[in-house]
């Protein structure tokens, strides 16, 4: 506790409410933030989670469509700790993975902060010590103090949404598809989905579903699978054969089942990039498509698939064939990134991308008490290991100090040390 009156910025210190944090402080409360905080509980560490929404996995429960469902089956996708109740199917929804996750919270007593976006977080040489301040949604400023930081916010924490010529003279509606939750009101409208992606391919369906016609943009290479291969789940089968093959040799396999299975997806627009799905994931991070019913669609021409945009003008678009189309809708279904860079002042653990300079599986510990859970490329199985590893970590430290402590003096724990 001593450091803590070391600490510089003295004015900035004593302007706004301070708390000392007796553990560490986890920024987020999605799947990453809360399977780090069971793990933390299970090993007696106490933590205070921090969110900028007003609810837990906000991703899922504000940003994400209706039709949703998990992709991979569910034994890949639980947190650890506790499972799925045994009567999920084996892909749940959208709605039983938040019930899953709101139960997980309360089983953990998990009660994050909610309303409280982090706007910076330092390293302070001097103390040691963490500064993570927030602001909440009544523009109330709070400054935690802590010696371990858990960066929890993910790899989809912000929407991309590309500058394409003259899309503000487009008239129509605009929507990311994090804004999108079902095909409903877009029933007889043209609408141009762009991008290909998992997103994409779904809101093209959903679309599809409820009478819409669009049209996808695909501007490169996309690699779609069948989401089962012969009953099996696709995931499963590679995650088996990684077992005992070379990762090139399980790309090889995966791609003539899929063929035996989808056919020639190149014959449909869909051209498939030279690097296999597991390697391009491995490299470049890109998800393959796990199709659940849109390669149908687009056999049958109720997907268009449209090359890239060259520009928009007044209730149309122009593609790079210069090809032009009459639209009344546009989702954008550009991807997401991670917003690390734009709050985490440092720069050897966290690259400029937000995501951690050093591969899976090395990426979740830095120096100086600062962790990473969630930003594997690896979804939910992949922050599931992080948050075992970060809470051993931490919690073998904590066991240690507080042992020590207790032979030595009484606790001196404390949450706050000025407020206001
Ligand atoms: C449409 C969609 C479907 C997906 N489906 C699957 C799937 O089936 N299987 C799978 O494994 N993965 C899936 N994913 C990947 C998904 O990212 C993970 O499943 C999971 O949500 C990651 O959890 P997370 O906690 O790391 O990130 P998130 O769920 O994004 O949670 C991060 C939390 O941090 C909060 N936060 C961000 N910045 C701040 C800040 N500055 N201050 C305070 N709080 C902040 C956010 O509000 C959010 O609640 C899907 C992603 C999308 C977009
Ligand atoms: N049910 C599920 O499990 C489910 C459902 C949806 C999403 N997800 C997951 O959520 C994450 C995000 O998926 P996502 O589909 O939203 O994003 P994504 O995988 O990043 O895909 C973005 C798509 O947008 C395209 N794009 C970007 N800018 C463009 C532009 N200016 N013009 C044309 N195309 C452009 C990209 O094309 P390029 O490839 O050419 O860059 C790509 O096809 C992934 O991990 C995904 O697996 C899961």
């Amino acid at each position: 506790m001593e450091n803590l009156f070391q600490l510089g910025d003295h004015e900035d210190f004593f302007s706004r409410r301070c708390i000392w944090v007796n553990g560490p402080v986890i920024v987020g409360a999605g799947p990453s933030g809360l399977a780090t905080a069971a793990c933390l509980r299970e090993q007696g560490v106490p933590f205070v989670v921090l969110e900028r929404a007003d609810c837990i996995a906000s991703l899922w429960q504000r940003r994400t469509y209706d039709r949703l469902k998990l992709h991979l089956p569910k034994q890949f996708c639980q947190l650890p700790k506790l499972p799925f109740p045994e009567d999920f199917p084996e892909y749940p929804t959208k709605r039983q993975f938040i019930e899953y996750l709101e139960s997980y919270a309360k089983h953990f007593e998990i009660n994050p902060n909610f309303n409280e976006c982090v706007q910076s977080a330092r390293y302070d040489e001097t103390s040691g010590l963490w500064r993570v301040k927030t602001v909440s949604s009544t523009r109330t400023e709070v400054e935690y103090i802590c010696r371990w930081l858990v960066v929890a916010t993910g790899e989809n924490a912000e929407c991309v949404t590309p500058d394409i010529q003259g899309l503000a003279d487009f008239g129509g509606q605009v929507m990311h598809a994090c804004e999108y939750k079902s095909g409903e009101k877009f029933k007889g409208k043209k609408v141009l989905v762009v991008g290909c992606g998992n997103s994409g391919m779904e809101v093209s369906l959903d679309l599809c579903n409820h009478n819409a016609s669009p049209a996808m943009v695909v501007r490169s290479a996309v690699h779609v699978l069948p989401r089962e291969i012969w009953g099996k789940s696709t995931f499963e089968l590679a995650v088996l054969m990684m077992k005992w093959l070379p990762l090139w040799l399980v790309d090889k396999l995966m791609l003539i089942m899929a063929w035996f299975v989808l056919g020639n997806t190149e014959s449909y627009g869909l051209k498939r990039p030279s690097m296999g799905p597991l390697q391009l994931k491995n490299t470049k991070g890109k998800t393959p498509v796990l199709d659940i019913g849109a390669l149908e669609k687009i056999r049958s021409g109720d997907i268009q698939v449209v090359p890239g945009i060259k520009r928009f003008s007044c209730g149309q678009v122009e593609l790079v064939n210069g090809q032009k189309l009459d639209i009344d809708s546009i989702v954008l279904a550009t991807g997401y990134r991670s917003n690390v860079p734009s709050w985490l002042q440092e720069s050897e653990f966290f690259s400029k991308n937000g995501f951690p300079k050093a591969p899976f599986p090395h990426g979740w510990r830095g120096k100086a008490g600062l962790y990473a859970v969630g930003f594997t490329k690896r979804g939910l199985s992949g922050a599931s290991s992080d948050a075992m590893r970060i809470a051993q970590d931490i919690g073998n430290v904590w066991k240690q100090e507080t042992k020590q402590k207790k032979t030595t003096t009484t606790a001196c724990h404390r949450r706050c040390i000025s407020q206001l």
